[in-house]
């Protein structure tokens, strides 16, 4: 049967039936229960003893599943919080007290029972009701099936782990071997905005962002970074573990503000689980272990949770925080400053109007209108999907480039090219409709990043969309240069021959190594402008040579290798007099 939507077993069950008349008073079920589990306080009223009793008479399941986006409620399954704790005590063997922020349905205090004959508490905290009486069910059978097991003394708290007195806990098991485990909820603090639910922290700028940061998107955190940034703080000086499920974000994170925090953590490891298979959901997301009360480490090694295969080692070194140490080591000569300025591509958030087809001899836009331009303002487009050659010089998209820089006057149209301003025009609605604020007061039909460096004719380019590190040369069809989107980033040339040096040393073993090792591929957008502009192309050029650049690029002359040599050098010379 379930009770609050806690199966209870036929030997639970059992139990129970054996004892009814006890649970008329609820102190003496709760003696009992002690006697047979360790759990402290397994009712907290007589009403809810009550409630079992006529349970039990009516033999009936009540409560349905209420909607628990806000709770970020993902139950580990049994094996993999077996798993975990296995992993976790030939770590750590004689642990003496267990606890888990948010228990759930109990798995990981399930698998931590009987595991280590030293255990002598354990805590779990959980907000749900139905899943504090899943725990505790789930642990009277465990002893009921177990009864030569000595149980160690047992609190399931129904509360908010926000609310929870940590500190105080941490305090009163200062002299415990700890292990501190479980699997925080998976939800953002934004995500938790846009529905209105109140599960967070009273202090949410844990990770002291300023005002602007906290605007432009830094202040947005997991609640299972709280969480575990609450653990780590409260129990840094407890000797043990911390061994937690966490979304890699979450971990990159933590790690990132080691630096600051300088929490006791040591042998730091991230062992990559499969979401999909383990919580049918697509996140990437790993196991995160640490022993505590040591010297602080700032780097964390990473293996497969399956095989144990090691894969890299991230995290703070040489005083750069990077996505794999080995790489950095060989490839940190080129961390430097790029002497070309990478840009984005143009933006005007008016796809159905702006991006047109080829069909029939006429343009066609995204609303399947046929349409007569001037060829003049409009440009080959390229997206991020269209940089997976090495080399392109065609493009399936077109755009029209109402500007040619920010801000231009665009009345200009009307007179020189009538019929691009009739169609312009005629869809003035739809521009005017453009949400972002940065159209607002602008010219009709502006478009953004946009600039002389739009329209070199040859362009290196890289997908900010895609994880691929690969650069594409882009060069003119038809002696007319190509464009790129906002979703891409690219540096222009004039000269062919120079922006294949550039194409050639971007894609070149060094740099492709050097951002490799910078690059946390599980982020959002990690690809860009900021990572870019550390490529040294000085660093760069200087490591390789004309010989090797020869080979990789058709009919390549000495005199174009030194003249690209000569423009870093100017560029450089540049760069010092503005400094
Ligand atoms: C990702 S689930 C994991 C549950 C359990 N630790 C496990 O591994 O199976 C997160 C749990 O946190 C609980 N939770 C969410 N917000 C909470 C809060 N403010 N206080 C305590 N528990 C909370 C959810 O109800 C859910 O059971």
């Amino acid at each position: 049967m379930t009770y609050l939507e806690a199966y209870i077993t036929d030997l639970t069950l059992d139990f129970f039936l054996e004892n009814q008349n006890s649970l008329l008073d609820f102190a003496e079920i709760n003696t009992l229960i002690k006697k047979a589990s360790g759990i402290n306080n397994f009712f907290t009223s007589q009403k809810e003893a009550t409630e079992l009793l006529n349970e039990l008479k009516t033999n009936s399941s009540i409560v349905s599943e209420p909607d628990r986006r806000e709770y970020g409620d993902f139950q580990t399954n049994e094996d993999l919080a077996f798993q975990v704790a296995k992993y976790s005590f030939n770590k750590c063997e004689d642990i003496e007290f267990v606890l888990e922020p948010t228990c759930g349905k109990g798995n990981f205090i399930l698998a931590s029972l009987g595991k280590f004959e030293t255990l002598k508490k354990v805590v779990g905290v959980e907000i749900y009701l139905p899943y504090v009486w899943k725990t505790k069910f789930g642990i009277l059978k465990y002893f009921l099936e177990n009864r030569n097991y000595s149980n160690p003394e047992i609190d399931i708290i129904h509360g908010n782990a926000f609310e929870f007195d940590y500190v105080e806990l941490a305090k009163s098991t200062k002299h415990l071997k700890t292990l501190i485990i479980g699997n925080p909820p998976w939800v953002t603090n934004s995500e938790l905005g846009s529905i209105n639910s109140k599960n967070l922290p009273i202090k949410s700028n844990f990770k002291k962002h300023n005002g602007l940061e906290a605007i432009t998107g830094k202040g947005n955190f997991d609640i299972g970074e709280y969480i575990s940034f609450t653990m780590l703080k409260c129990f840094e000086n407890h000797n043990g573990l911390f061994s937690f499920l966490i979304k890699n974000s979450v971990v990159k994170n933590l790690i990132q503000d080691q630096k600051r925090n300088r929490f006791r953590l040591s042998q730091l490891e991230k062992l990559n689980i499969d979401s999909k298979t383990e919580f049918n959901v697509s996140v990437n997301a790993c196991l995160f272990i640490t022993y505590l009360n040591k010297e602080p480490d700032f780097t964390c090694k990473v293996f497969d949770f399956y095989s144990r295969e090691y894969i890299t080692t991230f995290g703070w070194y040489k005083n750069k925080f990077v996505n794999s140490v080995e790489d950095y080591d060989k490839s940190s000569i080129v961390d430097g400053k790029s002497i070309f300025t990478w840009r984005s591509g143009v933006k005007h958030d008016c796809s159905k109007i702006m991006e047109l087809e080829r069909g029939n001899g006429h343009f066609v836009n995204a609303l399947g209108e046929e349409i007569n331009l001037e060829n003049n303002l409009v440009y080959g487009l390229l997206k991020s999907s269209d940089l997976k050659k090495d080399k392109i010089n065609t493009y399936r998209k077109l755009t029209i480039i109402t500007q040619s820089k920010i801000g231009q006057d665009t009345t200009y149209i009307k007179d020189k090219f009538p019929l691009t301003y009739q169609y312009l025009y005629a869809h003035k609605d739809i521009f005017k409709k453009r949400k972002s604020s940065i159209y607002k007061e602008k010219p009709d039909f502006s478009i953004f990043g946009i600039g002389d460096y739009s329209f070199t004719k040859y362009k290196v380019a890289i997908s900010g969309f895609y994880k691929s590190t690969h650069f594409t040369l882009v060069s003119p069809k038809d002696s007319k240069p190509i464009m790129l989107d906002d979703t891409c980033y690219f540096i222009g040339f004039d000269k062919l021959e120079l922006a294949e040096i550039a194409h050639y040393l971007l894609n070149f073993d060094l740099v492709q190594r050097f951002l490799k090792s910078i690059i946390f591929s599980d982020s959002k957008r990690s690809i860009n402008k900021d990572i870019l502009m550390r490529i040294d192309f000085e660093k760069a050029f200087e490591c390789s040579d004309f010989k090797s650049a020869k080979a990789r690029i058709n009919n390549l002359k000495i005199e174009h290798w030194e003249e690209f040599g000569e423009l870093i050098k100017q560029c450089v010379d540049e760069q010092m007099i503005l400094f």
